[in-house]
């Protein structure tokens, strides 16, 4: 029989490959799945049958079945093949007990190849020391190792949850448009070209964001999706140009009901996939705390190690470097570094090699450079302490309640820098000096974030989530001065009074990672034109980009806001995976090129003309 005839009438499998235990014993079975190892002992020839659901022993001995032995002899790995045999017991000494199926082995009375394989250009194993790009050009082989299955059932598990919860507090999955007009996220939108409306363009949806407000003006009150996004973006190990949300959006709310419905689903998930418990309500901190304390908008509170400002102890010594920078308006921070044993000495300082190497971290995070001070008994060793007056010593010890053994560590820097550097460095000490508990979940709310972002370069205010978050209700006036300020003066500077209001935004931290970010919305159109105006969208603009959403909300609108999380962060958390590659089936490289499918190609001319598309 060639191959290509090959069927499975007669061998369709019985049981699965992970299924078969001691229960079965003398149960004559039929099972499919791959090869995934081949042992040749002694004239008895072993394989591992694999399939999704695990691994069974087969084995082809020619005193029991002399033409199924000559044909076992020419498995190869990841051969498709069904084998027909008998379950028995595995010989004394033989049992193996990391496997589910490993008190029992088929005794192989029929064998049927299915399909040959090729050699697969890696091995199927779960530790392998192969490129991720050639991974992801033979990506239907990775899937086959068993971290990718398990991220996948992991995956899957974790949608099903969120499905079955939402439901439970009546949100309703409502699909929109992959095909809109383009809606601002504050990333590139991917275009597809209209073939009927020669030079028009629909836009991938950066996130649900329109669509999920209308649906409030619609009447449903409580909307979910689980839904693809595109952003084209630069990409890193937690970016994808398509990547998944859980995009939720509430009417007749406050924050605190999202708060509450956020922490559920958390708590949902965590009970389902690690089985743990955690607290809510979880901790709340202002993105001021959270930029002044951790030098981040995701602080990682595995541990502590808080940034300290001591600007004002330091000020007017004769340390040329902090002088000189103070008096210029930057700021001097630091980073207690507390308890640290020398390895070689076990004495409690760093060695000299170790603040070489401290030093270099800091920079690498941007400091030009690093003063330390050592704390030791009732007095401070730094080879700049001579510069100081010890009242300003006393107050620094104080400032970082220092004891013996801390070493202190000060940079300066302009403020608009210094915090993120140190948020970095504070990063890295707590990777080199092994203080972050892996076993711990640092769950937060980041609150209250500034609701516009100035920038430099172009000289003018862009949304900080996005043109649809509502300002705080106590920062309404310094809206009204500020647009006040901007007619007046017919330009926007950084110090305008917008730049201090405070959005109804929030993201949700876990571990260092923004896991979810959402907001309370703008839902009066003269609120969200004054909105527009901080952005610089004159009103022709506004409703050319937005006129329906402004259109919908004359209509009454409800109070409204939402939240959406990265699904695919979530499930790289979950999974304890380093990138979110290693949770999406069919990823894209950081140059968002999928090389499987080598996708983007180039079209042919046809497909160009039919467009009205020129590549020039
Ligand atoms: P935001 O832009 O903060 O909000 O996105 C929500 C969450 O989505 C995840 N995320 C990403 N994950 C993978 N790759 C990306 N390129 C990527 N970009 C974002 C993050 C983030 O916290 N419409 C609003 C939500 C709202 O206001 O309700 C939005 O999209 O985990």
């Amino acid at each position: 029989m060639s191959q290509t005839t090959v069927s499975l009438r007669g061998k369709k499998r019985t049981h699965t490959c992970g299924e078969l235990r001691v229960k079965n014993i003398n149960e004559k079975v039929t099972l499919n799945g791959w090869v995934d190892r081949r042992r040749d002992l002694g004239g008895v020839i072993f394989i591992d049958l694999r399939d999704r659901y695990g691994k069974t022993q087969v084995v082809f001995a020619p005193q029991h079945n002399e033409p199924v032995y000559q044909i076992a002899k020419q498995l190869r790995s990841e051969d498709v093949i069904a084998v027909v045999g008998k379950v028995g017991n595995r010989p004394t000494g033989t049992i193996n007990q990391n496997l589910l199926t490993g008190e029992i082995e088929v005794l192989a009375d029929d064998l049927l190849i299915l399909n040959e394989a090729e050699t697969p250009p890696f091995p199927i194993d779960s530790e392998i020391d192969t490129s991720e790009e050639l991974r992801l050009k033979y990506r239907y082989i990775d899937l086959r190792r068993e971290p990718m299955q398990r991220n996948l059932q992991i995956r899957h598990k974790m949608a099903q949850a969120v499905r079955r919860y939402m439901d439970g507090l009546n949100f309703m999955e409502i699909e929109t448009p992959f095909l809109m007009k383009s809606t601002p996220e504050g990333a590139r939108d991917y275009l597809v070209p209209s073939r009927i409306h020669h030079g028009k363009f629909y836009a991938l949806p950066q996130s649900p964001q329109t669509y999920k407000q209308i649906l409030m003006v619609s009447g449903f009150d409580r909307y979910f999706q689980i839904v693809k996004c595109f952003r084209d973006e630069d990409l890193r190990a937690d970016r994808q140009p398509e990547f998944t949300q859980i995009d939720i959006e509430m009417s007749f709310i406050l924050e605190e009901d999202i708060y509450q419905m956020a922490e559920g689903l958390m708590k949902t998930l965590f009970k389902e996939v690690k089985g743990i418990g955690i607290e809510t309500p979880l901790r709340r901190m202002s993105y001021d705390e959270a930029m002044t304390k951790y030098g981040s908008d995701k602080p990682d509170l595995r541990f502590e190690l808080p940034v300290e400002n001591v600007t004002e102890i330091m000020r007017g010594s004769e340390f040329k470097i902090f002088e000189s920078n103070i008096r210029s308006g930057n700021l001097v921070c630091g980073i207690n570094l507390k308890h640290q044993v020398d390895d070689s000495t076990r004495r409690a300082e760093l060695s000299r090699k170790q603040i070489d190497e401290v030093t270099e971290i800091a920079k690498s995070c941007g400091a030009a450079g690093l003063v330390h001070f050592k704390v030791i008994a009732d007095s401070i060793d730094s080879p700049t302490a001579k510069y100081f007056i010890p009242e300003q010593l006393k107050n620094l010890r104080e400032k970082f309640t220092a004891e013996t053994g801390d070493l202190i560590l000060l940079i300066t820097q302009p403020r608009e820098k210094i915090f993120q550097t140190l948020g970095q460095f504070r990063l890295e000490l707590g990777k080199k000096f092994n203080l972050i508990d892996q076993n711990k979940n640092s769950l937060l709310w980041v609150t209250e974030f500034p609701l516009l972002e100035w920038s430099e370069d172009e000289k003018r205010f862009a949304a900080m989530h996005h043109p649809f978050t509502s300002p705080k209700d106590e920062d309404a006036v310094k809206l009204e001065e500020g647009l006040k300020e901007f007619k007046e003066k017919k330009e926007w500077s950084s110090d305008n009074p917008v730049g201090k209001v405070r959005a109804r935004a929030y993201d949700l931290v876990w571990n260092g990672n923004e896991i979810a970010g959402g907001s309370i919305r703008i839902f009066h159109p003269e609120l969200q034109q004054k909105m527009f105006s901080c952005l610089g969208i004159s009103e022709e603009d506004a409703r050319r980009k937005f006129g329906f959403l402004l259109e919908a909300f004359k209509f009454g609108a409800p109070p409204h806001g939402g939240i959406a999380f990265g699904f695919d962060r979530l499930v790289m958390l979950f999974t304890g995976s380093k990138s979110i590659r290693d949770v999406i089936a069919f990823p894209k490289t950081s140059s968002a090129m999928s090389l499987m499918d080598e996708a983007p190609s180039e079209v042919g001319q046809d497909q160009l003309n039919e467009l009205h598309l020129k590549v020039i």
